[in-house]
């Protein structure tokens, strides 16, 4: 069977996105990165991608007229990589209507925090802010919320009293590469299933799994 088409969208340095790179090198994985997308120039996953033939694109903000028309922009040029599954690895955008419409359920997002504990864009701050003792990484199925969809997978990291936010951050990626890797190959080689607030991966889940 053809590897599953992985679209990954990023904003930043795409370490995770690498993360899933190398794993789609061993055949077994059962999925390859079809094309890399930023809403920023000088995303340095993108070198990253293109250093290994992986197409790239950039869709920005700026360059529309307004939000909808750049949501629209966006839904289009995920569309055109006919993605079995979108992946949101450190995109720091929340995606509008045309891109849920297209890809509901089948796109999902990492954050770092365990969610629903520090949705938004700085997750980590947050968890050092409230006092957590025990923070750590989620990857969700994306809604039209911020950071509020079922959840797929998790992985705990404990918070250390000298820790700052690069230095807990720094140890959440480490865990958070290898959740995203882990989990986008096991939703591809054996389909997943959402019912309300519950996702379930697993071969018995193969008939429901999400296609385009
Ligand atoms: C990851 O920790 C991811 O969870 C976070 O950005 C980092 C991306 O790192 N995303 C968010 O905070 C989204 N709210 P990377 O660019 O090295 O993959």
């Amino acid at each position: 069977m053809a590897p599953a088409r992985v679209v990954v969208l990023i904003s930043g340095a795409g370490s995770t996105m690498k993360a899933v790179l190398e794993a789609t090198e061993d055949p077994a994985y059962g999925a390859r990165i079809a094309a890399v997308i930023a809403d920023r120039d000088g995303a340095a996953g993108l070198d990253i991608a293109s250093a290994a033939g992986i197409p790239t694109a950039v869709v920005r903000l700026n360059d529309f007229p307004d939000r909808s028309v750049w949501d629209q922009a966006i839904a289009r040029t995920i569309a055109s990589f006919t993605p079995d599954l979108v992946v949101l690895a450190g995109f720091m955008r929340i995606l509008g209507q045309p891109a849920l419409d297209q890809f509901g359920g089948r796109m999902v997002n990492t954050h770092p925090a365990l969610l629903p504990a520090y949705p938004g864009a700085h997750g980590v701050r947050d968890a050092l802010a409230g006092g957590a003792k025990v923070t750590g990484c989620t990857v969700i199925i994306v809604d039209a919320g911020v950071d509020t969809g079922p959840i797929v997978a998790q992985a705990a990291v404990a918070v250390e009293d000298d820790d700052t936010e690069e230095s807990l951050h720094e140890r959440i990626k480490l865990v958070e590469r290898r959740l995203v890797a882990d989990t986008v190959g096991r939703m591809l080689r054996d389909g997943w299933h959402v019912d309300g607030r519950t996702v379930r991966i697993g071969a018995s889940f193969t008939a429901n799994k999400e296609t385009p």
